[in-house]
Order: C-alpha cells, then sequence, then structure tokens
C-alpha cells in the first residue's frame, strides 16, 4: 500500500497535487471527508491546475479546470459547468488510516 501523504497535509477546502504510482493525482477535504481525483481534465486530458496546488475556483468551492475554466463537485467529481459538461474526473481509491496518512488504495 502506497502512503500518499498525512491527512494533516491537506486541510480544509485546500487541495494538493501528488506524483503516485497511478499517475498524477490531487486531494482536497471538504467537510471532513478527503477526496481524490486524477489530474486530469475530461474535457482535452490535460492537467487541471495552473499553478502548484491550485486545484480550487477563487471561493474554494468547485475544483476548476485552469484551461477554460470548467466546475466540478467536490463530492462526485461531476462537471457542472464548462465544455465538458455532464463528464466526470476520474475517482483515485484512497484509505484514510488510524496512524493518520492516506493511501493508495490499489
Ligand atoms: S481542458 Fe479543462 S476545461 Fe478545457
Amino acid at each position: 500500500m502506497h502512503l500518499i501523504c498525512r491527512t494533516e497535509d491537506i486541510p480544509e477546502r485546500e487541495a494538493r497535487g501528488f506524483e503516485t504510482p497511478l499517475g498524477d493525482i490531487f486531494i482536497t477535504q471538504r467537510d471532513g471527508s478527503f477526496y481524490a481525483y486524477q489530474n486530469l481534465c475530461p474535457h482535452l486530458q490535460v492537467s487541471l491546475e495552473y499553478m502548484e496546488d491550485q486545484f480550487l475556483d477563487r471561493d474554494k468551492e468547485y475544483i476548476t479546470c485552469s484551461t477554460h475554466g470548467a466546475l466540478f463537485n467536490v463530492e462526485d467529481g461531476a462537471c457542472i459547468w464548462g465544455p465538458c459538461q455532464g463528464e466526470s474526473l476520474t475517482k483515485v481509491a484512497i484509505e484514510i488510516h488510524s496512524d493518520g496518512g492516506i493511501y493508495l488504495n490499489t
């Protein structure tokens, strides 16, 4: 099992990008839950962020793609606005262990 980071590395309404054996992913925390997705926009298959760890919109409400501004729900990765509306980010399975580690669930 691959340790990605620790829960304290990702504050509420923040996001962090990571290189993993499954490729580039990012994790964000919302209301105490952690959500992980592949760092790949379903529109043109490019990375989402324009600067390191900038995966959320200005209000930190949605995940956003910096290329054309698509917005995605944090909880399910569904695109709710933009050129890929109706498509979704690809979820990455993670596990949080009692030691506070966030692991890839492979
Ligand atoms: S490449 Fe992401 S919205 Fe177009």
